[in-house]
Parts: C-alpha cells; structure tokens; sequence
C-alpha cells in the first residue's frame, strides 16, 4: 500500500545543499520530509548523554529503536528526543562526527530503516540523507544526488559557523569533511555512493536557487510522467 505514496529522494555528502533543497521541495509540495541525518545524530547524542558507549551495541540499538523523536511541522527545525528539545546539540558539528561513527554500525543502520520507511505517508515524502535512494526508498519516483568539491563544502561550512559567531578554523573544518566523506563512502553498509538512476547535480558554483530550479523541473517531469 505504502508503495504507492511517492518519494523524491536527496541524498549526498554533507555541506552540498541537500537539508536545504529537502526542505525547499517539500514545502513546495506539501509533502512530509525526513532528515534522515538527524537520527543519526540523535542516536549518537542522545546514547551519550545516557552514558551508552558506542561498543555496547546491544544496547546502543534498543536505544534506536526506543527514543521518542518529535520533530517539528512547521520547518522551524525543532527537535525533541524523549520530550527534551536537543535541536542546537544534535547540530553541532561534534555531533555529526559522532553520527558518523554510529551510522557505520550495521546493527544501527537496520534499527533506523525501518523508523525512517514509517515517514511514507500521504500524499508524498521527500527524504534527505546518504542512503535514501539506494537502500530505504529504491523505489522513489525521482533520485537526486548532490555533489560539491570538499573545498567549496569547508567554505560554505565555513559562513555558516562564522555568521553564527562561532569561531572556527577553515583547514580544521576541511579535514573533518574529509575525514567523514572518507568513513561514510568506504563503510561496508550502505556506502555514499549515487543510485545507478540518480540525477546527480554538481552544486560547487550553483547558488542554492539554481539547484533548486533544476531539482524542481525533473521532479515535476517525473510527476507528471506518473500521473
Ligand atoms: O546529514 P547529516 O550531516 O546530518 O548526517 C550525519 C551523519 O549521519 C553523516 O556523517 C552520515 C550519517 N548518515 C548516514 O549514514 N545515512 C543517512 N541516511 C544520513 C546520515
């Protein structure tokens, strides 16, 4: 029955513009979205505040398969794990490192698939992560994969952190990139790597705007071929 509810998938390495355009798309068709990075993240967070270490796999996947996550509807990027709001802490940059870490686990991979088909409902779902069109939705009626040179990825990381008025250090900042691009696309699970069908979109010198035009075109085409 599910299979029947469309999904456009985006995936890609962090830094390329791919949480923005998720949610660009699905505000612009009213689907429901999933930021499938974020349970990841809040895997990662919310183990280590109970003191779960990342070894302890038994227990670091009854923990995935038993938060209570509440993300908010109205695209103000709230998040609530077992009723405290984790937003500003599941973004934090040391925690997308400890996501990584935690996604490379098998175990927690199976855990989060089937919490991340349950975001399938009516009338469609747009989904945001590494994996989304190669593994949790192989079916989604259109695949995008979004690409930036790491350089160009550190430098927009870079504003990001600096408007925040954080300090940050730029050649740190691309080490990290490299150092997770490294770990997410070589894993034995689930690597980040584009679906044979994806439409595979260079975002390097592309504003956000762009991309956006051209993701929007192809999936309009695909719906209307589907229709
Ligand atoms: O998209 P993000 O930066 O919030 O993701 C954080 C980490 O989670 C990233 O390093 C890889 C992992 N991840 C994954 O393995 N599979 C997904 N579908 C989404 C994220």
């Amino acid at each position: 029955m599910s299979n029947s509810i469309p999904v456009i998938t985006i995936d890609g390495p962090s830094g390329t513009g791919k949480g923005t355009i998720s949610g660009m798309l699905s505000k612009e068709l009213g689907w429901h979205f999933l930021d499938s990075g974020a349970l990841y993240r809040l895997v990662a967070v919310g183990a280590e505040k109970k003191g779960i270490s990342y070894s302890n796999i038994n227990d670091l996947v009854d923990f995935a398969l038993a938060m209570e996550v509440q993300f908010s509807t109205q695209f103000d990027g709230s998040i609530e794990l077992n009723g405290e709001e984790v937003s500003a802490l599941v973004r934090e940059e040391s925690s997308a490192g400890k996501a990584s870490q935690v996604a490379a686990i098998p175990e927690i991979r199976q855990a989060l698939s089937k919490r991340q088909r349950v975001f399938r409902q009516p009338p469609g779902l747009v989904a945001d992560g590494r994996d989304m069109g190669t593994v949790i939705f192989p079916d989604a009626l259109c695949k995008f994969f979004l690409t930036a040179s790491p350089e160009e990825r550190a430098q927009r990381r870079y504003k990001q952190l600096i408007n925040k008025g954080l300090s940050v250090n730029l050649r740190a900042l691309l080490q990290d990139i490299q150092a997770r691009d490294e770990r997410d696309s070589n894993r034995a699970v689930s690597p980040l790597v584009p679906a044979e069908d994806a439409h595979v979109i260079d975002t390097s010198d592309l504003s956000i705007d762009e991309v956006f035009t051209q993701v929007l075109l192809i999936t309009r085409q695909a719906l209307t071929k589907s229709t």
